[in-house]
């Protein structure tokens, strides 16, 4: 593995016929995936295509033993000695939502109170929405302050005594802000409250250790970290997976069924009903050697680094602002350019063959905050090199004189 060259692992971005290279800075939003990753997924379905769990021949075991040694790999990843931590879902968008109602079911009373942050992907917002409108619980907010960051003690001090749970995100899509999460996840322990921590911009970056953490529950993609679509974790402490019931029904989470009652599986089997995302776990799996080939020290260094010359180069550009903090980052890097608004930006600079996202980026309220409409948003991985950086640069420098023409 030569790092400065890892987008040769990435057919996408390896065999393109165009005569510039494709520059993909759309990383917060979904990765590219390696030939290790795409071959996993097409040697499963050639080679060991079988339902897991029930089917007694050998291809059946093949098959079953394939998912769970994903699941082990992913438990190892997040650092918990227990597979049976490990729910497969198909990323936290499916992990928030389950929660919200088995937590909604079974844990929250009317009058109860969910703290959440200004600072969410709108998938750790809308689901407790949802439950809020349908159980008379009451949503919080813990306020921005800032380059993009929370006040722990504000946190402390604005405390509602009736806060049963607190979701809160690891690391920033729009601002790339890491937030300080074994604090977050101390203060829910002394309050009594459920922590449960959105990973989906962190485990990407850094190493997690759910066990040092201490949070309740921490969930992540597998596409925003090379893997499959359609695949992602929760990870829930042993004793809470194993005190709350199941929100869906189904074949492979139950050990009996009778007509009116049924006795359920053990965890994690019984928050997987029906057939699981058998190739996409595989795939999972082999996104995980791959980071682990590298290293996540080495994920980190890289990414940070690179965002790190984005940056410096960045503040060169007349009228450009970038939100969020300087270091301390993940590289997502979000700006705004006067005069030009983000969605041209992201078109022209298309047409120089380098992707970027334009507009909320699923999370309104940041815009709000920020008192913006929409921001551009460059976002880096381990396969973008310093090269792509400057690249990027020349184009916004090419587009900033295109604008100061026109006006
Ligand atoms: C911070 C954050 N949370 C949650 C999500 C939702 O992830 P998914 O769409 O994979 O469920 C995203 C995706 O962009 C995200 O950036």
């Amino acid at each position: 593995m030569n790092p400065a060259e890892l987008y040769l692992d990435f057919p996408l971005l390896r065999d393109n016929d165009d005569e510039e290279r494709l520059i993909f800075l759309d990383n917060a939003a979904t990765t590219q995936k390696p030939d290790t990753v795409i071959n996993a997924v097409s040697a499963y379905y050639r080679e060991s295509n079988a339902n897991v769990h029930r089917s007694p021949y050998r291809l059946g075991e093949k098959s079953t033993d394939l998912y769970e040694s994903a699941r082990s790999k992913t438990a190892r990843f997040i650092k918990t000695a227990d597979d049976k931590e490990i729910v497969f879902t198909r990323g936290v968008t499916e992990s928030i939502n389950l929660l919200a109602t088995i937590l909604s079911d079974q844990l929250l009373k009317p009058g109860d109170v969910i703290l959440l942050t200004e600072a969410e992907h709108h998938s750790n917002i809308v689901p407790w929405q949802i439950i809020a409108k349908r159980c008379g619980v009451k949503l919080e907010f813990v306020k921005l302050h800032g380059d993009g960051r929370f006040d722990l003690s504000e946190i402390e001090s604005n405390w509602n005594p009736k806060t049963k749970v607190f979701s809160f995100q690891h690391a920033s899509n729009v601002l790339g802000t890491i937030h300080p999460v074994n604090e977050l996840c101390e203060i829910a322990r002394c309050k009594g409250a459920v922590s449960i921590v959105d990973g989906a911009q962190s485990v990407p970056h850094f190493g997690i250790d759910v066990s040092d953490m201490g949070c309740d529950f921490y969930t992540f993609s597998g596409h925003k970290m090379v893997g499959p679509t359609g695949i992602g974790a929760l990870y829930g402490r042993r004793e809470l997976l194993e005190r709350f019931d199941p929100a869906f029904g189904g074949g492979e989470m139950i050990k009996r069924v009778s007509l009116f009652e049924s006795e359920y599986n053990d965890v994690p089997h019984k928050f997987e009903a029906g057939t699981p995302n058998i190739a996409g776990a595989i795939g999972l799996g082999a996104a995980i050697d791959y980071l682990e080939k590298l290293t996540m020290k080495k994920v980190e260094s890289m990414v940070n680094s690179l965002a790190a010359y984005a940056l410096e180069r960045l503040s060169t550009i007349e009228g450009l602002a970038v939100h969020g903090p300087q270091t301390d980052r993940t590289g997502a890097i979000s700006f705004w350019m006067d005069g030009i608004h983000p969605h041209d930006i992201a078109s022209l600079l298309d047409g120089d063959n380098i992707a970027v996202r334009a507009g909320r980026h699923c999370a309104e309220p940041i815009m709000n905050w920020l008192k913006r409409p929409a921001t551009t948003r460059a976002s880096f991985y381990i396969y973008n090199i310093r090269e792509d950086v400057d690249r990027f640069i020349d184009s916004l420098n090419r587009i900033r004189g295109l604008f100061k023409n026109v006006s």
